[in-house]
C-alpha cells in the first residue's frame, strides 16, 4: 500500500482561489498536469482514478470552455458527471443556493464545480458541504483554474515563468481572470503589468502587486506575454468608456502593437473574444497566439486538480480526526 506521505495531494478540501494556494501547491498542480496531458493522446483516453465518484457542474453563469473542460477532465478520470441546467432547475422557482447544494449533496456528490455571479458563493458552499467545491469563476473575485492553465501554457511555451513580464489588457476592473492571474504569476516569480484606461485599470491594482500602466507603448516594452481580456459589457455601468471604438483605438491589440513587445511574445486570451474590439482578427489567429493551446491545457490542469483533491479526500478518509474523549469540553 502506498505511504500516504508519498502520494501527491492537495490538503485543502476545496479549490476556491489562488490567494490561499502556496507556490509549492501551484507547482504541484502544474507538475501533475504534465503527466496527465499524455492521456489525451492515448487510444483510450481514460484513467480509473475517479471511478465511482460523481461530479456536478453547477453553473449560474454562461460558459462554454470551462464547463466542457471540467466535464472532459472528470470523464477522462472515469468519474460520472451531471450538468445542472440552472435555467430549468428549481433555482428558477427561487430555491436558495445552499438548499440547491444540500439537495445535491444528499445524493452523495463528491465534487461540485461552481460558477456564480456573486463573489464568495463557492466559499459559502464549501463551508457547508462535505463535497469538494471547485470555483469555476465567482463574480469579479477569482477564476483559479483559468490562472493555473495560463501558467501552464506560459511555462510550456517559454520554458518557465520566473523573471518573465506578463502584461494584461482589457477589462481589468471586472475580471476574475485578471485577479487570479496576477496572484498566480507573481507567486511563480513573474512581473505582472496591467494596462488600460483609468476607468478599467485603476491605480488600486498596485496594492495587489501589479504595475499599472495607462500607456500601451510603455506597458508592452519588454513584455514576454500579451494577455488580452474581454470587455465585459454585461458588467459595465454607463460611462466607463467614451465608446468601444475609442477603446479599440487606444488599447486594442493589433499587429502593430504586438511588435512593441519582445520578439516572439505570446498572445493569450481566456475567451470568449470580442474580435475587432480588444483584439484584432489577425492577432487572434497569428502564429504567436496560443489561445487554442490555453483551451487544450484546460483539460489536463482540471484533471490534475480533481486528481489531487481526490488524493486528499482519500487520505482524510483513511485517517479521520480522533474523536474527543467522553466528557471532554467541546
Ligand atoms: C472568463 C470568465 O468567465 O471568467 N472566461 C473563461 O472562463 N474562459 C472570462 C470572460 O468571461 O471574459
Amino acid at each position: 500500500m502506498a505511504d500516504s506521505a508519498s502520494v501527491p495531494m492537495l490538503k485543502h478540501k476545496d479549490l476556491l482561489e489562488i490567494a490561499t494556494l502556496s507556490r509549492e501547491e501551484i507547482q504541484l498542480i502544474l507538475h501533475t498536469a504534465d503527466s496527465l496531458k499524455d492521456v489525451a493522446r492515448h487510444p483510450i483516453k481514460k484513467l480509473p482514478t475517479l471511478r465511482g465518484r460523481t461530479m456536478v457542474n453547477l453553473f449560474y453563469e454562461t460558459s462554454t470552455r470551462t464547463r466542457t473542460s471540467f466535464e472532459l477532465a472528470a470523464v477522462r478520470l472515469s468519474a460520472d458527471v451531471v450538468n445542472i441546467d440552472v435555467g430549468i432547475s428549481s433555482v428558477k422557482k427561487g430555491e436558495s443556493l445552499l438548499d440547491t447544494a444540500r439537495t445535491l449533496e444528499a445524493m452523495s456528490v463528491d465534487f461540485i464545480v461552481m460558477r456564480h455571479a456573486a463573489s464568495g458563493a463557492p466559499h459559502t458552499l464549501a463551508r457547508n458541504l462535505h463535497a469538494s467545491v471547485i470555483n469555476a469563476g465567482d463574480g469579479q473575485h477569482e477564476h483559479p483554474t483559468q490562472a493555473l492553465l495560463d501558467c501552464y501554457t506560459v511555462r510550456e511555451k517559454l520554458g518557465g515563468i520566473a523573471g518573465k513580464t506578463i502584461t494584461l489588457f482589457g477589462d481589468l476592473l471586472h475580471s476574475r481572470v485578471a485577479r487570479s492571474n496576477l496572484l498566480a504569476f507573481t507567486k511563480l516569480g513573474a512581473k505582472v503589468r496591467f494596462c488600460g484606461p483609468p476607468t478599467l485599470c485603476p491605480r488600486e491594482f498596485e496594492q495587489l502587486g501589479a504595475e499599472v500602466h495607462h500607456d500601451v507603448k510603455t506597458a508592452l516594452a519588454g513584455s514576454d506575454v500579451i494577455y488580452v481580456l474581454r470587455l465585459q459589457f454585461e458588467r459595465h455601468r454607463l460611462g466607463l468608456l467614451p465608446s468601444v471604438r475609442a477603446y479599440t483605438q487606444q488599447y486594442g491589440i493589433s499587429t502593430d502593437r504586438v511588435k512593441l513587445a519582445k520578439p516572439g511574445a505570446l498572445v493569450m486570451h481566456p475567451g470568449p473574444m470580442n474580435r475587432g474590439v480588444e483584439i484584432s482578427h489577425e492577432v487572434a489567429d497569428a502564429p504567436q497566439s496560443v489561445i487554442v493551446d490555453q483551451v487544450a491545457n484546460g483539460v489536463p490542469i482540471r484533471m490534475a486538480v480533481l486528481y489531487l483533491l481526490e488524493s486528499g479526500r482519500t487520505a482524510r478518509a483513511a485517517s479521520p480526526p480522533v474523536p474527543a474523549p467522553m466528557g471532554a469540553a467541546a
